[in-house]
């Protein structure tokens, strides 16, 4: 394959469908060339920037040479003081002077992965490119990295400063990269939020000036998911460019993308390095995160199926990869911290097994005197008047009943009412002299400290091991506050070391990374834990959106989706236990709610659903996935496998409704396919006075008569079937016409506000007459 090609003074780093470019030039530094589509080698002059003008005021980096100023130069890796006004891409300081000028010493080509001391990577890479670089006065060296993935279209980037020599510095600033972007038009398009609303797309145009992506908040956060998207304008969901980047990072972050005066966007990303001040001594070195790009010309969908590629193949790891992740129940939207006895729980879990529920999450409150989130963090014994048996007797139960057991812990805090806290007040960060200051009543455990590490481990490995857990929900609910840049990157190594020890030493537990819900969804978290809950927010509605924004960076099989009680814990809304599952279904499904609260009709709609998701797991999970954007009044998306699922969601009802469609995406146009709608029952209550349109006798809509015939009967959902080509399907195959209150028969849908419509398609062989 032609992973790297290098020709004269020219890097070409290939992908099965992008290029990346760069080329030394007669001083020494690194001129970036290109990025995006196949290109080749000889087209490096074609392609580059033309240097036959002084520009003003410009520095020149040679007296003798009034065309060249680093400050109108694309390049790989920028630095102050020779000229380049743009943002810098390394800041070190060397008593009062911050120039550096780091010019080409060597290159290297390695076909193993190449490990970052003391933080997550991906692995499986074809080729790295190394670029050693020598500052031209001090004795730094600077080591630029470059993975390529070949087949996902990915390239990782990452880069390392040497001291090598004898006087000490300090670094203020090393990003992972820089991407000097020759191209216009462009729009920004990052995932922001807040806990409960995370990664909702925020679209920005990019005009003259500096937009920042990042968060100081400790932890990769809600706020501001470190993954970004650059687009043309013009691009949609299946045409035209966009460029993808990403950080395998959970801590604070900093990406900004600033156009120039010359019409250069200068793209970088990395750790946040704000209140960041490392002394880098003699022999010391610094190593950054890895970051990852992609691009593609084929749309929105094409660019985040490379980045869903690349991490199901080259960040999830453990038993787990590309395993088909269970369906489960969770305790906490069913019961809170409130189960005084397991008799709940057990009877929580008869109902989950029942149903065909296949793991059981035993949520907060298991442990010390957890009856609220005041107290007990920190604490690793069960607190046995709720579980009288202790936890290994209750897995055992859950075992013979034949599921996975699952537990909740919060490790990295700790609650000043713990027994803990009582013994190791000095495990807990806190500034001296200062008041305490709290999030959810707790306090962060200080994973610098290496005694705290080894209780952390210790511990967690022993609940693990004693009570044969198969799953861990791992969570942290607060924002490190008052601590310097550096202080947490190094807590962040903290956390990593612990993972290390306890997760990669037991590749067979599942592990749910959360924190406040996706206050931490992030590629380094996704090294250890295959998936992570998205969000405390489990109104499916709200849900569309943060499912859709994720879906745009991580696949679907690394997004904890679950089925919730409605009117919604976190809205109030009330929506149709159908469309909970049609969201839920795009992402790994749980439910999350009170199985003893729910009607028998209720019960035998989710038992259908789960052999429903079961049925087609592996497509849902692991399947393309596609946005459709043809569907103005709808959010569609389609899941393309072992089956093909499309699936349309409506918000609001309108009168007189447009005929619809379903557009579906990477079909063969010439076969012949069935599109059937997955069957479900509405709930009679929801027609209201209008039962009494059918029924014999006129009945009061919110009585009693009503209310129990609802918990056992409803009306079937209209079957749909439909038979087209894929070419058709492509063109957009248009449905039955949906009920306008002149009258109602078998062909009509009903629609419903968050109402939604799933279909599966399959491929039909039309002359034997058979389905596939
Ligand atoms: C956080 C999590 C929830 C739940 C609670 C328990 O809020 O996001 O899913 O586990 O903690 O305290």
């Amino acid at each position: 394959m032609d992973h790297m090609q290098i020709k004269d003074n020219v890097f070409l780093i290939n992908t099965e469908n992008t290029s990346y470019m760069f080329r030394v030039d007669k001083y020494g530094h690194l001129e970036h060339i290109h990025y995006g589509g196949r290109v080749l080698i000889d087209d490096a002059e074609a392609l580059s920037y033309k240097k036959y003008i002084q520009h003003g005021a410009t520095v020149l980096y040679d007296k003798e040479n009034d065309h060249y100023s680093t400050d109108s130069l694309p390049q790989e890796f920028g630095t102050y003081g020779v000229g380049d006004f743009n943002e810098a891409s390394i800041e070190i300081e060397n008593k009062d002077s911050y120039t550096c000028d780091f010019v080409f010493d060597s290159y290297e080509i390695k076909d193993t992965d190449i490990k970052i001391k003391d933080l997550p990577s991906s692995y499986g890479c074809d080729e790295t490119l190394i670029i050693h670089l020598k500052d031209k006065v001090n004795m730094l060296c600077l080591d630029l990295y470059y993975a390529v993935y070949y087949k996902t279209n990915t390239i990782s980037r990452r880069a390392v400063l040497r001291n090598t020599s004898k006087l000490s510095f300090t670094l203020h600033k090393l990003m992972s990269y820089s991407l000097d972007l020759f191209e216009d038009n462009l729009v920004l398009m990052d995932l922001f939020g807040a806990w409960d609303k995370e990664t909702h797309i925020n679209e920005r145009e990019l005009n003259r000036g500096t937009y920042t992506i990042g968060s100081r908040v400790g932890f990769s956060s809600a706020k501001n998911n470190p993954g970004f998207i650059i687009r043309k304008k013009g691009t949609r969901e299946d045409s035209g460019k966009a460029w993808g980047f990403n950080l395998v990072y959970s801590g604070n972050h900093y990406s900004s993308i600033s156009k120039n005066e010359y019409g250069i966007h200068r793209i970088q990303g990395g750790i946040s390095f704000e209140r960041f001040h490392k002394k880098l001594n003699k022999g010391e070195s610094f190593e950054t995160p890895e970051a990852v790009m992609t691009y593609t010309d084929r749309g929105l969908n094409c660019l985040s199926h490379n980045f869903h590629d690349f991490i199901n193949n080259h960040i999830v790891r453990s038993d787990w990869k590309h395993k088909e992740r269970p369906v489960l129940i969770n305790s906490w939207e069913a019961f809170g911290f409130d189960f005084k006895k397991d008799d709940l729980i057990k009877k929580l879990a008869k109902n989950a097994v029942k149903l065909g529920i296949e793991l059981f999450v035993l949520d907060d409150g298991w442990f010390g005197r957890r009856d609220s989130d005041k107290r007990g963090l920190g604490d690793y014994d069960c607190n046995l008047k709720k579980l009288p048996g202790g936890l290994s007797a209750l897995s055992s139960e859950i075992h013979k009943m034949g599921m996975l057991f699952g537990v909740w812990v919060e490790p990295e805090a700790i609650n000043v009412d713990s027994k803990l806290y009582k013994k190791h007040p000095e495990y807990a960060i806190s500034e001296e002299n200062r008041d305490m200051y709290f999030g959810r009543n707790e306090l962060l455990m200080d994973l610098t400290n290496p005694d705290v590490r080894d209780y952390i481990v210790e511990n967690v490995s022993k609940l693990i091991d004693d009570n044969k857990v198969d799953y861990i929900k791992w969570d942290m609910n607060r924002m490190m506050n008052a601590v310097s840049g550096e202080y947490n990157h190094e807590y962040i190594k903290g956390l990593y070391e612990i993972l290390d020890r306890i997760f990669i030493a037991r590749p067979w537990v599942l592990f749910e990374s959360c924190s406040s819900g996706g206050n931490r969804f992030d590629l380094g978290m996704l090294c250890y834990s295959p998936q992570i809950w998205a969000s405390d927010d489990t109104d499916p509605i709200e849900r569309l959106d943060i499912q859709k924004g994720l879906s745009y960076l991580y696949p679907m099989s690394t997004i904890g989706a679950h089925v919730s009680a409605s009117p919604h814990m976190h809205t109030l809304r009330s929506t149709p236990l159908e469309t909970r599952y049609n969201v839920s279904a795009y992402g790994c499904l749980g439910y999350e709610l009170d199985l003893s609260m729910l009607s028998p009709l209720e019960k035998s709609e989710i038992k259908k659903q789960i052999e429903h998701y079961k049925k087609h797991r592996k497509t849902f999970q692991y399947g393309r996935f596609y946005r459709i954007d043809d569907e103005p009044d709808y959010e569609a998306f389609e899941v393309l496998g072992p089956d093909i699922i499309y699936t349309k969601f409506r918000r609001l009802v309108h009168a007189v409704p447009f005929y619809d469609k379903l557009y579906v995406r990477g079909l063969d146009d010439n076969k012949i396919y069935t599109i059937k709608s997955k069957s479900f029952i509405h709930n009679i209550r929801q027609f209201g006075h209008l039962i009494n349109l059918v029924s014999p006798v006129k009945v009061n809509a919110d009585g009693m008569l009503v209310g129990n015939i609802s918990k056992i009967r409803g009306m079937d959902a209209s079957a749909q079937l439909y038979q087209a080509s894929g070419a058709a399907l492509k063109e957009g195959l248009c449905l039955n016409p949906l009920f306008v209150s002149s009258g109602y028969n078998n062909y009509i849908r009903i629609p419903l506000d968050f109402g939604s419509d799933m279909y599966v398609i399959k491929e039909k062989e039309y002359e034997s007459g058979k389905e596939k």
